[in-house]
């Protein structure tokens, strides 16, 4: 097959039409309504955060944070200002590779030693060993991985995802886990809450607008993607069967995990690469829909695309001689999602920033007709993440009601996707624009990015845990 008609074929691959988008959102509004029914292995997890409490912006004091992501463990330390503003001192590590995959022991251990690390550093005063229990300080602990929570600070690892394999972790709870390897350092530290980061993202978001708007959705868009929303309680009837749901509460907020929508791809775009990138991971069929949106996978989708053009002969053709046998584009998962960023952003007529990235992964020679075939592969990869994502919030904003309810509709988000990948915002808009659902509501939506969210949402949850 020559190239123009591989290229062609490949963008009928990943295309993501109108009618498509539709029924994704009918699709996804009867999978999470499923979710907040009941808990089952497979469904849509939609899990209680026990957050009952929406921050106004006059929450005050003195909080840490630890944040474990997709790829850094970072510890900060929140002062709250009660006026909507922040102060925030951090560190930040890379969890090595070795931990991320070792034994559950030691990597609290590690997790601790960090908290140390930083209460050295920042907080010289709080790292006294001698300080009594009422001038430990409240912890909020933003874990961003599935876990089935039974109160503010008790959780239990349901799975690990985005690379992490630590299996004695699993079925256990990692808020009593983090404070006993804090215990065990002597740190005057309480971890009182466990809060995944689309939470914290949508409790900061709140705290950052105040009373001037409500903020529905918080929403992640990096190494993951996953969003939650406040629900009303009486809405969520599978929270019968869990205790401590406080009496007075009207709402909670629901971590929706919807990385994990469709984990049968009944729905869901299914390509060759799909399917081979799944099975390279160390939680096949599960996360089926992270795995075509966000930021771990879609520099491997484009590997995949770009090793099946050249093993087909279809392109690179003069490189391919010279082609060492390691080299990246050859190597699962040695593409960078940067590299579709870096493609999109390069505006120049002979695409010489393609060039650059190209030479990274091995190709030092292209044809410009090769280098606009990576451009359009990069950007098709890039919009079917995008209209996906807009599919599902409106999901999301369909099953909440939310143009009925607000007139704004705001709508947290965090995450590299988001923040980096040149106008990924635009396409979710245009394709929200598309949706029959949405329409001219598109603009009664406003999109703020958190950016210290985590942190921040995990410090307000603290402070709310009184
Ligand atoms: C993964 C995790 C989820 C998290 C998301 C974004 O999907 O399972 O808990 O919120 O990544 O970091």
């Amino acid at each position: 097959m020559n190239l123009s008609s591989a290229l062609e074929r490949t963008k009928r691959d990943f295309l993501v039409t109108n009618q498509y988008l539709d029924n994704l959102v009918n699709f996804f509004e009867k999978e999470a309504r499923e979710g907040l029914q009941k808990d089952s292995e497979r469904s849509l997890p939609m899990l209680p955060s026990f957050v009952t409490q929406i921050p106004n912006g006059s929450e005050k004091g003195l909080f840490l944070a630890a944040d474990l992501g997709g790829s850094n463990f970072r510890v900060c330390s929140v002062h709250l200002n009660g006026d909507r503003s922040h102060e925030l001192k951090q560190m930040k590590w890379r969890v090595p590779n070795e931990t991320m995959k070792g034994s559950a022991a030691k990597f609290w251990t590690y997790l601790a030693k960090c908290i140390q690390d930083f209460l050295t550093e920042h907080h010289p005063e709080q790292s006294s060993f001698e300080l009594d229990g009422n001038s430990y300080l409240k912890m909020g602990f933003t874990f961003s991985f599935p876990i089935r929570q039974t109160a503010l600070n008790s959780g239990t690892l349901i799975r690990w995802t985005k690379g992490y394999a630590i299996e004695d972790a699993v079925g256990t709870d990692v808020c009593e886990s983090l404070q006993t390897a804090v215990r065990a350092l002597n740190l005057p530290v309480d971890v009182v809450a466990i809060v995944n980061d689309t939470v914290g993202c949508l409790l900061a978001r709140s705290y950052e607008t105040g009373s001037s708007a409500q903020t529905l959705v918080g929403c992640i868009l990096g190494t993951g993607t996953n969003a939650a929303y406040s629900e009303k309680i009486s809405r969520i009837p599978k929270l019968a069967t869990y205790d401590s749901v406080p009496k007075s509460a009207k709402v909670m907020v629901v971590n929706t995990e919807w990385g994990s929508f469709d984990n049968n791809v009944k729905f869901l775009p299914n390509t060759e690469y799909d399917q081979a990138l799944d099975l390279m991971t160390p939680n096949p069929r599960f996360h089926m829909f992270e795995k075509r949106v966000s930021g771990m996978f879609l520099g491997e989708i484009l590997r995949r695309v770009l090793e099946s053009f050249l093993k087909k002969g279809t392109i690179f053709t003069s490189a391919k001689t010279s082609l060492r046998k390691d080299a990246d584009i050859l190597t699962p998962w040695s593409i960078d999602t940067s590299f579709l960023s870096y493609s999109a952003a390069d505006g120049s007529s002979d695409l010489t920033g393609i060039q650059q990235e190209l030479t990274k992964i091995g190709i030092s020679d292209s044809s410009l007709e090769e280098r606009q075939a990576v451009k359009e592969i990069c950007h098709v990869v890039a919009l079917r993440s995008a209209r996906l994502v807009a599919g599902i919030i409106a999901g999301l904003l369909k099953m909440t009601k939310a143009f009925e309810k607000f007139e704004v509709v705001d709508i947290g988000m965090d995450g590299a996707i988001i923040e980096f990948y040149p106008h990924y915002e635009e396409m979710v808009r245009e394709a929200l624009r598309s949706l029959r659902f949405v329409g001219a509501n598109e603009k009664r939506i406003t999109i703020g990015i958190s950016r210290d969210g985590s942190g921040i949402g995990a410090a307000l949850c603290a402070a709310m845990a009184g």
